[in-house]
């Protein structure tokens, strides 16, 4: 029986590798690390040991190659197309590498984005033309391409990076699952009628009094990461629709102020330890500040998962370690046409009332000529510079992993003045003040129109 078992699992161990040299891609573990604009080889701390294959059920194991290689993917799905591979017939273009310019980047009109794709769909049209830089980061030459891009406060993205490359082999369901049962390892499943998650925060008391009648768009509920694992994995087995119930999975780690003894990182928790480069010593290429670094946040997202739209205050860089996340990036300047919520006290504050996967919201908030945005799909292995301040919209297309890490404002305060412009001073009257049903849905809202920047849903 076990002789039969252990068989199995050379055969399996055998099939992976087998694919693995048809798909022609090794996920290796990097030797060294490069951290920054300087070359210096990293010497991290160790590496977590991998989850043993042997210890790994034959089922797990099949799965895992499955997975791996995306054996169950559709036709389109972004992951068919490993994040090196832009040929894939056609399906994808990028802009050839090239220093930045001013005239970078380009824009196209919101409204034309998402009528070309709704929101709500998450199959990705074909061919998809990425408009955003796309660069090297394991090349010295691209990345000093892409430093530039950063420095001008622009969104770009990058491939090939040593602490994702590891992750996203590491990351297993077996060694996730583990992680997460270990205590200390804190995190929030939020749960909604349909795929759409509105931020919101629990309001202070001179929020309840503004809004009495708020009540929470989302509900925080109970659940193991397994389960939610469990939940996300058959949304995608079972094609899950948008209007379906959908869960959310969030967490963060310390930041390194609450990390450092002495000179050293104590590197506890796993993505702290699997993503050095998000947490860095020193300033690194990701993390430009480091005083202002809040440590990792991250994401388990499922298929159909829309965050709303929002900007926030401080630079970032997102990672994709697991599937693929279609974000929409619009600069500041846009903040006055999409009606973010403009009162501080408000518990979805910064947050875009528009929803734009509802077609007669977006037509008459974006058809006149004036938010101009980037529609980009942000595929497995890719990392994301969302500049300050720009309004950023994402919808998950899959069970997806996305890690964040932050450096506070740029220098020269980038942004700052569009979205103060349009979100006024602290004090100032607001459109927002209004009370938000339960649940607060918008769309396929008859009678929808919008008056002097409030939506009126009745
Ligand atoms: C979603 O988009 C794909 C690709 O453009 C398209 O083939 C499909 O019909 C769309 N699905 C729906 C429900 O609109
Ligand atoms: C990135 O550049 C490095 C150095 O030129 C190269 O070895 C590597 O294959 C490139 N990565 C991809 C995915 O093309």
């Amino acid at each position: 029986m076990t002789c039969i078992k252990y068989s199995a699992a050379l055969a399996a161990v055998a099939c992976t590798t087998y694919l693995g040299i048809l798909v022609g891609r090794q996920h290796r573990r990097p030797a060294i690390h490069h951290h920054g604009g300087h070359d210096a080889p990293h010497h991290g701390p160790p590496r977590p040991p991998r989850p043993s294959k042997r210890a790994v059920g034959d089922d797990d194991l099949d799965a895992a190659a499955a997975e791996r290689h995306h054996i169950h993917a559709e036709p389109h799905s972004p992951e068919l197309i490993q994040f090196g591979d832009w040929s894939a017939k056609g399906r994808f273009t990028k802009p050839p590498a090239k220093p930045y310019d001013s005239s970078y980047p380009q824009l196209t009109n919101l409204w034309e984005i998402v009528q070309r794709w709704n929101p709500d769909n998450v199959t990705m049209p074909v061919p998809f033309k990425e408009t955003l830089a796309v660069l090297n980061y394991s090349d010295p030459h691209e990345r000093s391409l892409a430093e530039a891009y950063r420095n001008a406060e622009v969104p770009f993205k990058i491939y090939d990076v040593p602490d994702v490359e590891y992750a996203r082999d590491a990351w297993t369901d077996v060694y996730l699952t583990e992680q997460f049962d270990r205590k200390g390892n804190q995190f929030k499943v939020e749960e909604s009628e349909n795929n759409h998650f509105m931020y919101w925060r629990s309001p202070s008391a001179s929020g309840r009094r503004a809004y009495p009648d708020w009540a929470p768009p989302t509900d925080i509920v109970h659940s193991t990461f397994a389960d939610w694992l469990a939940f996300a994995r058959g949304a995608d087995d079972r094609e899950l629709g948008p209007e379906a119930q959908h869960r959310y999975l969030m967490m963060g780690t310390p930041p390194l102020s609450a990390l450092l003894r002495g000179s050293s990182v104590r590197r506890s928790h796993f993505v702290t330890k699997d993503l050095p480069c998000f947490t860095p010593g020193t300033e690194n290429f990701f993390v430009t500040d480091i005083r202002k670094n809040k440590g990792i946040q991250c994401r388990f997202g499922m298929r159909g998962v829309i965050a709303e739209a929002h900007y926030d205050g401080g630079r970032n860089m997102v990672a994709m370690l697991r599937g693929a996340k279609r974000y929409i990036l619009t600069p500041p300047t846009s903040c006055a046409h999409l009606n973010l919520i403009r009162d501080r006290k408000h518990p979805s504050f910064r947050h875009s009332e528009i929803d734009w996967s509802h077609e007669h919201q977006a037509r008459s908030a974006f058809s006149p000529e004036t938010a101009g945005a980037i529609d980009t799909v942000l595929r497995e292995g890719e990392i994301l510079y969302i500049p300050s301040y720009w309004i950023h919209y994402i919808t998950s297309l899959k069970y997806s992993i996305q890690c964040n890490t932050r450096s506070g404002s740029p220098p020269n305060h980038d942004g700052e003045a569009d979205i103060g412009r349009c979100m006024g001073g602290e004090g100032m009257p607001t459109a927002a003040k209004r009370p938000l049903k339960k649940k607060k849905k918008l769309r396929g809202a008859p009678g929808f129109h919008m008056t002097s920047g409030v939506i009126k849903d009745h």
